[in-house]
């Protein structure tokens, strides 16, 4: 199945494996277990045989592949360094397009998802040599420090009452000189708040995870206080290119239409 891939798994699979759960359930933070057996399910077949050949979302590394606006932000820092690390890589599409883009830098990905060791198949199908996928929960993992620290759209899977931990990880893990790129899809997409108020207890995909309502600044309060934030990106993570370009214009200078997106620049 080559469907949901994301932080947490996909409603569909989830009404078939809990399907006794209360409605109420949907919406509130699911248990690492859940998400991961859910994961489980969907990428049953690459778990069971982990290559290029069946990789869930083969258009996300496809060669040929307009990089994305994130991809191309976060890889203008890269240059120079020799060590990278990415937390909660899922299915490590950006880690390895960087990891093309600089054969010099030797790029660790952590996910705490079931099929993250096999993105090492890929990877070596994808010739590349200095990459390395580890099974590991960002909560415990202590891996040393790096040059560069990036962890994108991890920030809404994480509960409230570990946001303060997740950025004591990623600064624990960046070497004084370092830098950390820390970013995520944003809950300022209005629509999105405005479905979720004319219908409360409907179960989607925006609902069920903690984080997606959350706002920058609230992410902000909790990035420590010795650590400088030198540039904020606000850009369109998925953007639509059937939209007409001032309705993204206006949603980059006014209000997020677009599904925005963010990005924290950080040093030490
Ligand atoms: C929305 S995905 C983002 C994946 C990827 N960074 C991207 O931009 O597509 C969030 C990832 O964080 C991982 N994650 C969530 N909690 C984690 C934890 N405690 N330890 C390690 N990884 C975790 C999930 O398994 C998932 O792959």
């Amino acid at each position: 199945m080559k469907s949901k891939l994301y932080s947490s798994a996909h409603v569909k699979t989830a009404n078939k494996l809990f399907s006794k759960k209360d409605i109420s359930w949907y919406n509130e933070q699911w248990t690492d277990s859940e998400i991961n057996e859910c994961k489980a399910i969907e990428l049953k077949m690459f778990i069971d045989k982990p290559s290029l050949k069946t990789y869930p979302k083969p258009e996300l590394i496809d060669q040929n592949r307009k990089p994305s606006e994130l991809q191309l932000i976060a890889n203008k820092y890269l240059s120079g360094y020799k060590t990278f690390l990415s937390i909660g890589c899922g299915l490590g599409e950006t880690e390895m397009w960087f990891a093309k883009q600089h054969p010099n830098i030797v790029f660790t990905a952590i996910d705490n998802a079931p099929y993250v060791e096999g993105l090492n198949n890929v990877a070596l199908d994808l010739g590349l040599t200095n990459i390395t996928f580890i099974h590991s929960d960002l909560r415990t993992a202590n891996l040393g420090k790096f040059d560069v620290v990036f962890s994108y759209a991890v920030i809404y899977c994480i509960p409230d009452d570990y946001l303060e931990g997740y950025f004591k990880q990623l600064c624990l893990h960046t070497s004084p000189n370092g830098l950390m790129l820390v970013g995520c899809s944003s809950n300022l997409f209005f629509l999105s708040k405005l479905k979720a108020l004319i219908k409360p207890s409907r179960p989607t995909q925006l609902m069920k995870q903690t984080g997606w309502r959350r706002d920058v600044g609230h992410v902000r309060r909790y990035i420590p206080n010795y650590i400088h934030t030198e540039k904020t990106y606000h850009f369109n993570h998925f953007f639509n290119p059937s939209l007409p370009r001032f309705m993204c214009e206006f949603s980059k200078r006014y209000i997020p239409i677009t599904n925005p997106s963010y990005m924290f620049v950080l040093r030490h």
